[in-house]
């Protein structure tokens, strides 16, 4: 038996862990291990080696990705989708495994659908994958956002300043939402539910009037801030998978620059960018990731192709890839509104 394995769109500190997972259980079933460079871009040019027990070894707690990521999309020409079923056949690949969000997961479902045996295992620090309650890389990214909060609340009382802090997360408002509650925002703006400027101005008024002298505002990148989107011009390039960048947006920058203007309040931007993306793993991701990869080898055992892991009351359960792919899971709306009582 010989399986593939390959690491798709942005990376996330838990890939790793992840990769290990899968080769040391297959390796321990007595398979062989391939490793595909560069996500979709490698099955399509065939920078497919062995994976090695060496290789694997040591890198449980290490950010990034030991085989490279792209966001290439074969599923944009049929020629690419081509090229990866000959590759499957070419290095005798017994079955794939997809570790990625729902871009990656798409182009396994679309392989899987012309007939290669693939499976999945959800990663994205956006945490909007179907069917799972946590994707690899959302928690650390999310720590990562609460350990800037906590360093940002003490300047900004200092000077008693507005910060407001932009964050990741494409069109859905896990990360904002998550570090916001955790890390004790005053205000959150997620794309889930859209709020004015003039709302958020207001809302710093009234802290200040209540005595808080400094406030800490949580932005998404994707949030629905009415003013801004109706004049939102266009982002430029889309990527493969019809992205555009959502930073080119600025919106942390606009929402800092208005609530000044606004409330006369000193205000500030912190772009925290990719360093959400950056460090080593929490002990949740490498505990997510080891059941994800363990349990992406038992679904090809078991001959469950068309299938992703997933985490579902604590357990690992299997999905099949058109159900996770069928909708963007949008923030927990409780949750949001838990975060507003101590606004
Ligand atoms: O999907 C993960 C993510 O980090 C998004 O939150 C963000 O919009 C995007 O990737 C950034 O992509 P890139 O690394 O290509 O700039």
């Amino acid at each position: 038996m010989r399986i593939g394995v390959l690491t798709g769109g942005g990376d996330v500190p838990g890939l790793n862990a992840a990769i290990r997972a899968v080769a040391r259980r297959a390796y321990q079933l007595g398979w062989e291990v391939m490793g595909v460079r560069k996500g979709w871009a490698g099955m399509v040019s065939g920078e497919i080696e062995p994976l090695t027990p060496d290789q694997v070894s040591g890198i449980l707690h290490i950010g990034g990705t030991i085989l490279g990521a792209s966001r290439t999309n074969p599923l944009k020409r049929p020629q690419d989708m081509q090229a990866c079923l000959d590759n499957f056949e070419k290095f005798g690949l017994d079955a794939l495994v997809a570790i990625g969000g729902d871009d990656t997961l798409s182009v396994a479902l679309g392989l899987y659908e012309r007939g290669a045996k693939v499976v999945g295992i959800p990663k994205t620090m956006d945490n909007d994958v179907a069917e799972t309650e946590y994707c690899i890389g959302f928690d650390t990214a999310v720590s990562t956002v609460v350990d800037a909060l906590d360093k940002l609340h003490t300047t900004a009382s200092a000077h008693h300043r507005v910060i407001v802090v932009e964050v990741m997360g494409r069109d859905a408002g896990w990360v904002a939402t998550m570090g916001g509650l955790a890390g004790g925002a005053d205000l959150i703006m997620i794309p889930e539910v859209p709020m004015s400027l003039e709302q958020a101005a207001e809302h710093v008024r009234r802290r200040w009037d209540r005595g808080k002298q400094f406030s800490i505002i949580v932005v998404a990148e994707g949030a629905r801030i009415p003013e801004i989107v109706a004049k939102e011009e266009d982002l430029g390039e889309r990527d493969d998978f019809g992205h555009v960048r959502l930073d080119r947006r600025g919106i942390g920058e606009t929402v800092a620059r208005e609530i000044e203007r606004r409330t006369g309040f000193e205000s500030r931007c912190v772009v925290l960018g990719h360093l959400q993306r950056g460090g080593s793993p929490s002990v949740f991701d490498r505990v997510l990731a080891t059941r994800f990869g363990v349990g992406a080898v038992e679904l090809i055992q078991v001959g469950k192709f068309g299938y992703m892991v997933a985490l579902k009351a604590n357990k690992i359960v299997p999905v099949p890839l058109r159900d996770a792919l069928a909708y963007n899971r949008t923030v927990d709306l409780e949750l949001y509104h838990l975060a507003e009582i101590f606004y």
